[in-house]
């Protein structure tokens, strides 16, 4: 166990006190000296590294358990450091970059030379980000400008979308903690790979395949996103992986809300009748209706990013309370509900059913 320090950075705006200035360039020291700091961004906490020594990419991959071909996210803090980072910029990955910079979107690009295998887990392209974040863009200038950062969660745990869960699952592993509040967004990024034509989305994110299409025109959507069994291997290795399952077996039940809740009460009924604890994933529309151990609301279906922002919190908490059971509700997969739709159901090992009267029918594809 090491130890870590824990701080708090809450800055206005992009405006940090001299105590505030004084923490960053300290955690910037951490990294360039091969340490490793957890830091906010505004879609969920980076466990930071320097992205160009690749003894930090080892302490990375060693501090989340996580295996080391699973490649890393290099962020940088000024949009010409892409240029840096990347063999090749085509002309696209600037337009992208100007239009959606800072901000939840990381690009596909060849590797620069610089860029160790050991940050792109052996690949020969590179993924890269600006975050928007003020603590994350402060911190990659102190730090050296080029920070390898995955979500700072144990490998197999919900990425934290606050600094409790960074604590959780990192304290004793990591030299410092920075805690900036709670990530506005709460799922990662969207992942687009520009190394093919037409350029191709291989996590959905914040950043939708309709704003990519309006700079971009085409742009594909990797097959397994929505699908269990495309038969193909997912393109970014990292999405193999069963990476948002709770510990409960979860079950995403779709169709109309009055036989949704119907049928998520009797299997509740049931199954707690069996000893089992049931959490229930709903929505604020839904939520007085439905009985069980634990019923948890993501927000109101008018607000999809409510939805998406409370997502992997209420996965951690029915982990904290040994939910056995979980049923949610299912949505549509249009704009960000793409995004929520993919967590959900690799939360689900794409078990979904769709009662219909009071039979139910096996729907594993959406
Ligand atoms: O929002 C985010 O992107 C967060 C914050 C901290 O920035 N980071 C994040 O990193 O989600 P991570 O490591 O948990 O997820 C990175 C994903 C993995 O699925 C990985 O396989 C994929 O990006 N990836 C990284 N480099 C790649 C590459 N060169 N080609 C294809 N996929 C890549
Ligand atoms: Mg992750």
């Amino acid at each position: 166990m090491m130890n870590t320090k824990i701080v708090t950075i809450k800055g206005q705006g992009d405006v940090f006190s001299e105590t505030e200035e004084q923490t960053l360039r300290e955690a910037g020291e951490i990294l360039r000296g091969g340490g490793l700091v957890a830091f906010p961004t505004e879609t969920v906490y980076g466990l930071g590294g320097d992205a160009l020594n690749p003894a930090s990419a080892r302490k990375i991959y060693a501090a989340k358990g996580r295996p080391s071909d699973n490649p890393l996210i290099v962020h940088i803090a000024r949009l010409e450091d892409m240029e840096d980072v990347a063999g090749q910029v085509p002309e696209a990955a600037r337009r992208l970059g100007r239009a959606f910079w800072p901000g939840p979107l990381t690009m596909v690009l060849p590797r620069a030379e610089k860029v160790p295998k050991e940050t792109t887990g052996g690949l020969e392209t590179v993924a890269v980000r600006m975050p928007s974040h003020p603590v994350a863009r402060r911190l990659i200038a102190c730090g050296g400008g080029y920070i390898a950062a995955p979500s700072a969660n144990l490998s197999g745990r919900p990425s934290p979308t606050s600094a409790r869960y960074v604590i959780e699952d990192m304290a004793g592993r990591i030299d410092m903690i920075i805690d900036g509040g709670d990530g506005e967004i709460g799922l990662e990024s969207t992942i687009v790979d520009l190394t093919v034509d037409p350029p191709q989305i291989l996590r959905p994110g914040y950043i939708t395949r309709e704003m990519l299409s309006q700079v971009l025109g085409e742009v594909s959507l990797d097959q397994t996103i929505l699908t269990a069994d495309s038969g193909q291997a997912p393109r970014a290795p990292g999405m193999k992986y069963r990476h948002y399952a709770p510990r409960g077996e979860m079950t995403i039940v779709s169709g109309q809300v009055a036989e949704v809740v119907g049928y998520i009460n009797a299997q509740a009924a049931r199954e707690r009748a069996q000893g089992h604890k049931v959490g229930v994933i709903g929505t604020d529309e839904s939520l007085p209706e439905y009985q069980a151990d634990l019923v948890c609301s993501l927000g109101s279906r008018q607000d999809e990013e409510s939805i998406a922002r409370h997502l992997y919190g209420i996965l951690r908490r029915f982990d904290d309370e040994q939910v056995t059971r979980i049923y949610s509700e299912c949505f549509d997969t249009m704009g960000l509900g793409q995004a929520i739709m993919n967590r959900l159901l690799k939360a689900a090992g794409h078990r979904v059913v769709t009662p219909v009267g009071n039979r139910e029918r096996q729907s594993p594809d959406i």
